[in-house]
């Protein structure tokens, strides 16, 4: 755990289609935490199934690819303190209906299979996703306000 710790958080198509792409992401940096990359993209299926990886033979991943295929998403790298554990600790859990009212598939969404955030649930996996979709690299950057936040 560090002031530098990054994650990888990922608004998914219906997150974009359902404009709560603003409000997601104000979450994030009204916890505190820091913008360090951030895009949109319409990935292919061949990148998702890649993403996606250590769950190829789950049943519901043909249909997991196409779903996240199917429009736009925002990537984005948050970095701040425990940034992986307190991004996932906000997603809430992977099934919506069993995420607390206040993360963000508790708020808004309803179905596993539309829930509309992605965020890394280990600071390897986070590693593994950053230099997945951020080959050109990111940016690092002090912000005049990290004295008040730690
Ligand atoms: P997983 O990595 O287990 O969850 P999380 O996104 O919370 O890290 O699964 C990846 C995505 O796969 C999940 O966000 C939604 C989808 N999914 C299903 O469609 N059905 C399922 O039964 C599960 C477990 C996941």
């Amino acid at each position: 755990m560090s002031n530098t710790e990054r994650t990888y958080i990922m608004i998914k198509p219906d997150g974009v289609q359902r404009g709560l792409v603003g409000k997601i992401i104000a979450r994030f940096e009204e916890r505190g935490f820091k913008i360090v990359a951030l895009k949109m993209a319409h990935p292919t299926e061949d990148h998702l199934r890649k993403h996606y990886a250590d769950l190829a033979n789950k049943p519901f991943f043909p249909g997991l690819v196409k779903y996240m295929a199917s429009g736009p998403v925002i990537a984005i790298v948050f970095e701040g303190l425990d940034a992986v554990k307190t991004g996932r600790a906000m997603l809430g859990a992977t099934n919506p209906l069993a995420s607390p009212i206040g993360s963000i598939r508790g708020d808004f969404a309803l179905a596993v299979g539309r829930n509309i955030c992605h965020g890394s649930d280990s600071v390897e996996s986070a590693n593994k996703e950053i230099d997945l979709w951020f080959p050109e690299g990111i940016t690092s950057w002090k912000s005049v306000y990290e004295g008040w936040l730690y």
